[in-house]
């Protein structure tokens, strides 16, 4: 890596101070000051900015986001739509979304910068739970309730048995909570479609056993 992108990635500053501080004579690999922008660092080196050692480990951070509907969950927005990282205040680490809410869809969304953990909570290997509450038009009929619950076909292939509670059945739309632990794109939208019942408003308000509760829209802790 260029040393001048190590510095930044390590979180010392943006590149191009970086660059300046390089230039200025403040860094120094292996012991040895180094002014040539570019410089490759390897992993081993050791390198100092003004005599102190600094290293890629950077501290983890968690946040859970109770996301909005009308942002993406993207770091940038080709468009130039609000992300769900201009909701978080925090210039210090490079957090990103663990896994996507679609913009119209609310609740609970992790950013973090450990792959690790983001690795774990994503991959469908994991069968990590995911529990919606769902709006959907109509009264939801027991068949489309099983089908729901034994699985729904998505591009040819069945999604795996899901929980359904219903909450409310009222005469123009029932509010569910569905339970998936796999994670395809726009799954409960297209599995509600799929069995006849279009979606009015989605929510997640759980991941695993993290759980919203009070967290109100906007807000994280
Ligand atoms: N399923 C969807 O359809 N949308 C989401 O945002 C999350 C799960």
């Amino acid at each position: 890596m260029r040393l001048q992108k190590y510095l930044a990635t390590c979180g010392v500053a943006s590149r191009r101070k970086c660059e300046a501080y390089i230039i200025e004579g403040k860094v120094a690999v292996n012991g040895e000051v180094v002014q040539t922008l570019g410089t490759k660092v390897e992993a081993g080196d050791s390198v100092t900015f003004c005599g102190k050692a600094i290293s890629l480990e950077e501290e983890h951070v968690y946040y859970m986001l109770h996301k909005p509907v009308g942002y993406v969950t993207t770091v940038q927005d080709e468009k130039q739509r609000q992300t769900v990282l201009d909701l978080i205040d925090d210039d210090m680490h490079r957090v990103y979304p663990v896994g996507r809410l679609d913009y119209n869809t609310s609740g609970l969304l992790l950013l973090t910068n450990d792959g690790e953990l983001t690795y774990g909570l994503t991959h469908p290997k994991h069968h990590v739970n995911k529990c919606y509450e769902v709006k959907v038009k109509g009264q939801l009929s027991e068949d489309a309730k099983k089908m729901l619950k034994c699985g729904v076909l998505l591009d040819g292939k069945l999604t795996y048995p899901a929980k359904v509670k219903v909450l409310r059945k009222g005469e123009k739309s029932t509010t569910f909570l569905l339970t998936i632990h796999e994670g395809r794109n726009r799954q409960v939208r297209r599995m509600c479609e799929g069995v006849g019942y279009p979606v009015l408003s989605l929510k997640r308000i759980s991941v695993g056993k993290l759980t919203l509760g009070e967290l109100e829209v906007g807000q994280y802790r």
